[in-house]
């Protein structure tokens, strides 16, 4: 049994807030960030808008893009750093609120690589023939741990919701190879206390080395080679990191999501937007071979290499 992609659905915040209304707030300036980071704008969530309500509307769309009732949800997975609350879980609220009465349901915390984590533990039950479908999430409300006296952060993050649901696709479709890690003594480069705390130069550093080799690895894993790969879904952290993966693959820069610049670092959710958005504009098609990687706190990161399609 291959585990795959059936239905994908995004949403964020309605509120833009773009680099030029950063520097009203704080020492800095549209030039500084869009050069360092690629980042133009980002949305935020309104105070009356929690992580939950952002991943229903994207579970919603998800749901319908693949054409699965709510009560045809085996397990709901979230990857997530900023809950509604501790518990319950986002998982459990947005079992009831869609109508999952089946579903088991729970949160996942692996930072900005928790929607790696997610789908490969989703492909796990889906390949076992434990579970049918599983919806995963990718939610973050990142502005309510964000310092805002703090330039270092404060310029990277925005808020968002993606989620997948996943199930059995044919043979040649589906995830045909997975990387998982973590390095828990680099938690101390990117951590929460009351807000996020991190050293740049550090993490950069990591996801230069972490995301090219993971991008290797899965495609070696998966018995294909460079050329072979379509289109290249990096966590959206920033541009440099970025572009350093797409040159690893010595891909076109056509042939990578860049949906950093529209929303920033949306942690957890960066990638299931930009699998979404790349679905919805036709930048991935049925048959091409798509390589999602990310890297974040913990340390932690996840590639996985997927044929698209059911
Ligand atoms: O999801 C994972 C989350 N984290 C990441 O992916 C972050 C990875 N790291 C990065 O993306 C980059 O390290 C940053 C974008 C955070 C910083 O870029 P950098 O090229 O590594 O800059 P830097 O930290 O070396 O700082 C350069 C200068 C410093 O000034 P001095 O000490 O050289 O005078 C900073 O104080 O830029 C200053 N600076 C700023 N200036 C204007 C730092 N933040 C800002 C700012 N506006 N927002």
């Amino acid at each position: 049994m291959k585990a795959g992609v059936l239905g994908v659905g995004h949403f964020v915040p309605e509120k833009v807030v773009t680099n030029f209304d950063l520097e009203k707030r704080m020492d800095t300036s549209d030039e500084w960030i869009r050069t360092r980071t690629g980042i133009e704008e980002r949305r935020i969530a309104s105070d009356d808008m929690d992580t939950s309500d952002m991943g229903f509307e994207a579970a919603k769309k998800a749901l319908e893009h693949a054409e699965v009732a709510g009560e045809d949800i085996d397990l709901i997975l979230v990857a997530t750093v900023t809950p509604d609350m501790p518990f319950p879980s986002v998982a459990c609220i947005l079992q009831e609120k869609l109508g999952a009465k089946k579903a088991a349901a729970m949160d996942l915390s692996a930072a900005c690589s928790g929607f790696m984590y997610g789908m490969v533990t989703a492909a796990q039950f889906i390949e076992s023939g434990a579970y049918k479908h599983v919806l995963v999430v990718g939610v973050e409300k990142l502005s309510k741990i964000v310092d805002w006296e703090d330039r270092n952060t404060a310029v990277l993050f925005g808020d968002g919701a993606g989620a997948v649901v996943m199930g059995p696709v044919s043979e040649e479709k589906g995830i045909l190879s997975f990387e998982l890690g973590a390095d828990g003594s680099g938690g101390k480069y990117l951590y929460q206390d009351q807000y996020i705390q991190m050293s740049g130069r550090e993490v950069f550093k990591f996801a230069v080395r972490q995301m090219g080799e993971s991008c290797v690895n899965v495609i070696e894993k998966a018995g294909l080679k460079r050329e072979d790969v379509d289109f290249l879904i990096p966590h959206q952290a920033n541009m440099r990191i970025m572009e350093s993966a797409r040159e690893r693959l010595g891909l076109p820069l056509e042939k990578m999501s860049t949906t950093v610049r529209s929303y920033g670092n949306t942690s957890s959710a960066s990638i299931p937007i930009s699998i979404s958005e790349a679905a919805e504009n036709g930048q991935i098609k049925d048959g091409d071979v798509i390589v999602l990687v990310g890297f974040g706190g913990g340390l932690t990161w996840g590639a996985i290499a997927l044929r698209w399609g059911r």
